[in-house]
């Protein structure tokens, strides 16, 4: 049973007389309250304002003598008061009936709070929305109807495979690594919508496989855009789209399935999360959006500079709600990007600050440090100058990584990667020679250089040519060489505090 269904049993066999339970979700609480009405020997009576009551457990034919249907909301109190039987009402949509000018609605739901005290009957609000007038809220009792955990979704796919099992055509050979990897993707659906979203991949790809965690990522979408604070990330950069930074890929991959239940199971605690620090233009923001599109989980990015909000004490309220929703679609990647400008306000705050960065920066490192919940945090920075010791102190997250500027090797890796992007073979190139050319180039400005030879050739009506290459990179004046200082302060910091993401050091 789970934690839901054993508290709202106990409240009904304890007589709470009016339950109000906030969820969209109005057939799978059905069945759990039949569950619950099965166990405590009660009958159900659903009440709607098109259809007014109907007995749904234990189910009836139609034909049977019908009870008084009461589309009117008042009469269907009264016939509440008069029924005499163990009996569970759940009325559906009622919050309209509930605003404060319904006097003698509300006159008469006080009045069953207080007759239904001694009786073995329950009256259960259901509606998406908690609207309840001043008068009523001592009688009755909110509770929210939490979205379906894994073992739910679970058996929702098992349902749905046993019932194609003889549908030809249709493949649904899930192993149970697939499996979770569907399920995780689901959390944080209602069940209604992950069995449509399922539905609609298998309709259109006559499959379910563990690629398609991605049409459910997309599902997803939706959830996160009305929340204003994060948005959801297509996570489309696979990691061999990253050139170099091979020691943070390895780390990376080593917990690609450190979110999963299965990691649980075998006694993991679930990674808090990396900071990635470094020189602009290095795949900082790349590496985030790898991570999500390698562990299969959705990237929901962080915007920093949207949560101070104009009021004073809003933006904690605002952290908190990021933080929220993050956790109920978790597993999942929170990408904070240039971390560095939520707090720059610290070292200058007092004036018109008041203190709010400094609180939200102590809400955010509170939840880090307690963080339990498989939500990774991928946090990026170009500058240390700006962010607060307690952020850097080991435990906060599992790693600092030091992201410099390519070594040759890896550069003439990233060279290649853009060439094969564009549709070019990188063997008709000298790319040796070019990375050698490009010195002290970040991955940005390498990509920006091969973009612009390719505006050349096109100009020009020719093919691309290692030439072209070499005259736009001969044209760039890296950003390394305008900030030699800041960069070389950056590496010294890092020095013996971070780890490198390269395997390949720069000199
Ligand atoms: N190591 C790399 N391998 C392949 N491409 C790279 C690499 N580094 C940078 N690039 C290219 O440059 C683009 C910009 O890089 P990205 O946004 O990841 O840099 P960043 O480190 O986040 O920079 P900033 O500090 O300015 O935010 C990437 O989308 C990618 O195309
Ligand atoms: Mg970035």
């Amino acid at each position: 049973m789970s934690q839901f269904t054993s508290n709202l049993d106990v409240l009904i066999r304890a007589r709470y007389p009016i339950l109000y339970i906030q969820t969209h979700e109005e057939g799978r609480l059905n069945n759990t309250l039949h569950g619950i009405a099965k166990k405590l020997e009660k009958k159900v009576f659903e009440w709607s304002v098109t259809q007014g009551f109907t007995q749904t457990y234990p189910p009836r034919s139609r034909d049977h003598s019908k009870p008084p249907r009461s589309r009117d909301p008042l009469d269907a109190l009264n016939q509440v008061s008069d029924q005499i039987e163990p009996a569970i009402f759940v009325l559906q949509d009622f919050h309209p009936f509930l605003s404060s000018d319904q006097h003698s609605i509300i006159r008469k739901l006080k009045e069953i709070a207080r007759f239904l005290k001694n009786s073995y009957r329950t009256v259960i609000i259901v509606s998406p929305i908690v609207e309840l007038p001043t008068e009523l809220e001592k009688d009755v009792t909110v509770i929210e109807f939490p979205l379906p955990g894994r073992e739910e979704i679970n058996q929702l796919l098992i349902e749905i495979a046993k019932k194609l099992e003889n549908n030809e055509g249709i493949s649904l050979q899930l192993d149970s690594d697939s499996r979770e990897f569907l399920v995780e993707a689901a959390l944080g659906l209602t069940l209604q919508e992950a069995e449509n979203v399922f539905a609609k991949i298998i309709v259109k790809n006559r499959q379910l496989v563990a690629n398609d965690v991605e049409s459910i990522i997309a599902e997803k979408q939706q959830l996160v855009r009305k929340s204003g604070l994060l948005e959801f990330y297509p996570a489309t950069e696979s990691i061999d789209t990253i050139g170099g930074l091979g020691s943070l890929k390895e780390w990376l991959e080593q917990r690609s399935l450190a979110l999963s239940q299965k990691a649980k199971t075998f006694g993991l605690r679930p990674p808090k999360g990396v900071l990635l620090l470094g020189v602009q233009g290095c795949g900082k923001s790349l590496c985030a959006k790898a991570v999500a599109h390698e562990w299969k989980l959705p990237l929901l990015r962080f915007d920093v500079g949207r949560m101070f909000g104009s009021y004073i004490g809003a933006s904690e309220a605002n952290i908190r709600k990021a933080i929220e929703l993050a956790e109920s679609i978790a597993p999942v990647i929170l990408w904070i990007d240039e971390i560095e400008k939520a707090f720059s306000g610290l070292s200058d705050s007092g004036g018109s600050d008041s203190g709010t960065t400094a609180r939200v920066l102590a809400t955010f490192l509170t939840w880090l440090s307690e963080k339990n919940s498989p939500v990774f945090v991928v946090a990026t920075a170009n500058s240390i100058s700006k962010l607060p010791p307690e952020l850097l102190r080991k435990g906060r997250l599992d790693e600092i990584f030091f992201v410099d500027l390519p070594s040759e090797t890896d550069l003439s890796e990233i060279i290649k990667i853009h060439l094969r992007k564009r549709g070019r073979d990188p063997k008709e190139f000298q790319i040796e020679q070019l990375s050698r050319l490009a010195k002290d180039f970040s991955g940005a400005e390498i990509e920006e250089a091969i973009n612009s030879a390719l505006y050349e050739a096109f100009h020009t009506q020719s093919a691309l040519e290692t030439k072209h290459i070499e005259n736009a990179i001969a044209q760039t004046v890296p950003l390394a060489q305008t900030m030699d200082d800041q960069i070389k302060q950056l590496r010294s910091w890092a020095h013996g505090r971070a780890r490198m993401a390269a395997k390949r050091i720069n000199t």
